[in-house]
């Protein structure tokens, strides 16, 4: 059987920023956040290219978890613009928001809700893309995916399309070292979920599980000195080829159910990326793994490499499950949604509309076990009191 493996060419280590003297073109559109902005972070991109004579301009409208009117507003920007460059510097809403605007900008009648993995797009037609992350966590700077908000339903949903991977990953440290302790954690265990989820989804391949093996070694060691002492150089740039990594593995294998549930939880209840999958991550695994079958052979592979043992893959897959839970504490990440201080009322509430859309996430069709909507349901209502998953 073919099959492919997609990653950007990616230039990393401190100083990475300088490799943009080298890339040839006029007109780059960088695209960012307020609070990244604020920061200065893009003018740092902008600078380096308006030095070499390129015409730069700046766009800060991307806001989290962007929606699809965001995204169009972004290509409406860029067209106006005329970019041969789209720059994104920013978390995974930014790099998300540049590559569905590049589509847009490129192919203006593409609707993104329809997008299919077998589309050919004829992209890189106007533009290529370079993605440089601050934060350390989605890896969406070497993915084919993107996971935009619908304006009217608020659902959240992800879709992939090999030409959509940047061309550039730019991974500097400097981008990094500025972001605060609780998204540090949030963005990591977002890149921890990844790598286990690439390790055991259904189109895992040798590709994915050697990313993902050296990715859970990576974030095991140094997503606690990222935390710990938030200006180590070192330790950031270890997170952010960890990140990276980890979007090679399940940008290539895909997400699975913690994806799904964290996905569901971002939509409705607004919370963030990485808090709701990682938080969503040892259930999954304790459910996962309930039958002894294969995906407890994979996550007790992984168990073992980071020290944690048992008797038999079952076991130790339960073990791996508390050793994630005991990573969350150190690092500073809840493990229920009564730790993240979601409030009884608020979870009821929320509870139908998110199992609702977990079914529909597609994430869910690569998780090892299949799942219904009782079962869902169970599972968010473990995640709240905190439960250990016994069925
Ligand atoms: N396409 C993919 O492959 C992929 C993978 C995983 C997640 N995602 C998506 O990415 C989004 C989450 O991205 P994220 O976790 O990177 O967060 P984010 O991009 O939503 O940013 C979260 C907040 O952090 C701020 N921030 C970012 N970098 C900062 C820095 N260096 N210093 C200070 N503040 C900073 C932002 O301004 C924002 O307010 C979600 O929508 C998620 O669904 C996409
Ligand atoms: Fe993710």
């Amino acid at each position: 059987m073919v099959w492919w493996f997609f990653c950007p060419n990616i230039t990393y280590g401190e100083d990475a920023l300088s490799d943009l003297e080298t890339i040839k073109g006029k007109k780059a559109f960088i695209v960012t956040d307020k609070i990244i902005n604020g920061l200065g972070l893009a003018e740092k991109v902008c600078r380096i290219l308006t030095q070499k004579q390129w015409e730069a301009a700046i766009w800060d409208g991307v806001e989290p978890d962007p929606k699809i009117s965001t995204v169009k507003s972004a290509a409406e920007a860029i067209k106006r613009f005329g970019a041969d460059w789209i720059i994104a510097v920013g978390g995974g809403s930014v790099m998300d928001t540049a590559k569905a605007a590049w589509v847009l900008y490129e192919k203006p009648d593409v609707e993104l809700h329809a997008l299919t993995p077998f589309d050919e797009l004829g992209l890189r037609t106007k533009a290529k893309l370079i993605c440089i992350p601050t934060t350390t966590g989605t890896g969406s700077e070497a993915t084919k995916a993107i996971v935009i908000r619908d304006d009217e339903t608020g659902r959240k949903f992800a879709t992939i399309n090999p030409e959509l991977t940047p061309d550039i990953a730019l991974l500097d440290p400097e981008f990094v070292v500025g972001l605060p302790k609780n998204l540090t954690a949030y963005t990591g265990m977002d890149a921890l979920t990844h790598a286990i989820e690439g390790y055991i989804s259904v189109w895992k391949n040798d590709f994915s599980d050697g990313c993902s093996l050296q990715s859970v070694r990576m974030i095991f060691e140094w997503l606690p000195k990222s935390v710990e002492n938030l200006s180590d150089l070192e330790a950031r740039e270890k997170m952010l080829i960890a990140a990276c990594l980890a979007g090679m593995s399940f940008g290539n294998s895909q997400a699975a159910l913690a994806h799904s549930l964290g996905h569901s939880m971002g939509s409705v209840l607004r919370t963030h990326h990485g808090m709701s999958v990682g938080m969503a991550l040892p259930y999954t695994v304790e459910f996962n793994c309930i039958d002894g079958g294969d995906a407890a052979k994979q996550y007790s592979e992984l168990a073992r490499m980071i020290g944690v043992s048992g008797k038999g893959d079952k076991k130790t897959s339960i073990n791996f499950a508390q050793a994630i839970r005991d990573f969350m504490k150190t690092v500073g990440c809840p493990a229920s949604f009564k730790e993240a201080g979601i409030k009884k009322k608020e979870f009821n509430a929320g509870l139908e509309k998110m199992v609702e859309f977990a079914m529909m996430d597609t994430s869910l069709t690569m998780n090892p076990r299949n799942t219904d909507s009782e079962e869902i349901r169970k599972l968010y209502q473990y995640m709240f009191e905190g439960k250990t998953v016994d069925f």
